[in-house]
């Protein structure tokens, strides 16, 4: 068996440690990749490089096929009505993230982020010079109303107004709590009122089990308040590097210059390759079967949970995403219990690791997506063992 990635810090990078398993990532399960399929496509995108130029320099933006492909995908599949003008292709959502940051901040301009959230974007928008306003997260997403509060009062003692506010709505980072109807429409109405960008950042659409996924925000702006961000890096695969931004045409115009700068363009041959998956219907086919396959992964693990640590910890089976968010009782000690875990082979994330202040909050991050379901059970029973003795 091979190690798929560990997180540190949100980052994910491989280890090969075959006797850990690694619940403290939110990766996909890497021996289900699609290699044959992509294969296939790339062979073709290549074999068709003279007449589609993708071997020679082109846009910034991304290959026309692929931001058509990723309007109609998002058109059918996320109510995201939208035109490959307005979608720029990027390295993943880390380069989104980071172009964004760059284009919409200047030095010391105030953005407000999650206060226990995704680590990777609030450094690319410290990079850019935001001086970041952390808001609450309960069990219905991100506290619209205090973010109000903050936006109305001009935010800080500085009186600067709130820039713009990175958020995931519809799997909370890490908690995975969908961000509650009122809140959705309090919050396009905050930022449509106080002009505030919101990066909507949407990195698991597809993975939602009960019911339907959610729109996102991005499918409801009238007033061009979002700056949406997606990737393949969860339905497909990390090491693509693929992901898009979806935003106001002067905005890609905006990112598209600064990308220009570092990058020039992406892989175009990969980006057709990619389009011709999302064209032919096999990316969503794919979704499909690992949405089936996760789904069973998550009852699994919750289930072993509750035969294993039931009084230890506590948890809603999560509606979507690849990780379960769950409570630790208060007389365990927690860091104590991860390092013991660790050395009994199973490394998973607890509350610290994603507060932006770095306080220690009890709970527990554990990735369900890349084991099946026995390994689930084999890394549970490891947890518990790991309890004895500390
Ligand atoms: C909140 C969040 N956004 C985005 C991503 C995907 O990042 P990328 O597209 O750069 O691989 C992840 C992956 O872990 C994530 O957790």
């Amino acid at each position: 068996m091979r190690g798929p990635a560990v997180s540190a810090r949100g980052t994910s990078f491989p280890l090969h440690r075959p006797e850990t398993y690694l619940l403290s990532g939110g990766v996909p399960d890497t021996r289900l990749i699609p290699n044959a399929m992509i294969a296939r496509a790339y062979r073709r995108a290549l074999c068709s490089s003279t007449s589609t130029g993708s071997l020679d320099y082109g846009d910034p933006r991304g290959t026309p096929r692929l931001r058509a492909a990723v309007a109609e995908m998002l058109r059918a599949t996320r109510g995201i009505s939208t035109h490959p003008a307005n979608v720029m292709i990027t390295r993943g959502s880390q380069m989104a993230l980071d172009l964004i940051a760059r284009a919409l901040v200047r030095s010391g301009d105030a953005a407000a982020v999650e206060k226990i959230g995704y680590r990777p974007a609030w450094d690319a928008l410290r990079a850019a010079g935001a001086e970041l306003v952390p808001i609450g997260v309960d069990e219905k997403g991100l506290a619209v109303e205090e973010l109000a509060s903050r936006a109305r009062a001009k935010g800080r003692p500085a009186g600067e107004p709130i820039r713009c506010i990175y958020t995931t709505p519809h799997h909370q980072y890490p908690t995975t709590v969908l961000l509650a109807p009122a809140r959705r429409i309090a919050l396009l109405e905050l930022a449509a009122r106080e002009r505030l960008a919101i990066i909507e950042d949407d990195y698991d659409h597809e993975f939602h089990y009960e019911g339907r996924p959610v729109a996102p925000l991005a499918s409801h702006d009238p007033a061009g308040s979002v700056v949406y961000v997606g990737t393949f890096s969860k339905i497909l695969a990390p090491g693509l590097r693929l992901g898009f931004v979806v935003a106001a045409e002067r905005v890609i115009e905006a990112l598209s210059a600064l990308r220009f700068v570092v990058d020039r363009q992406g892989d175009h041959v990969l980006e057709n390759a990619v389009a011709e998956l999302v064209e032919e219907g096999e990316l969503q086919r794919h979704a499909r079967k690992m949405r089936r396959v996760y789904k069973a992964r998550r009852d699994a693990l919750a289930a072993s949970l509750e035969h294993q640590l039931k009084g230890v910890l506590k948890f809603q089976v999560p509606a979507g995403g690849m990780t379960l968010w769950a409570s630790v009782d208060d007389r365990i000690p927690l860091e104590a219990w991860r390092a013991r875990a660790r050395e009994k082979g199973v490394m998973f994330s607890t509350g610290r690791e994603f507060d932006i202040e770095g306080k220690a909050r009890p709970f527990v991050r554990l990735a369900f997506a890349p084991y099946d379901e026995s390994e689930l059970g084999r890394a549970v029973q490891r947890m518990r063992a790991a309890l004895d003795g500390i």
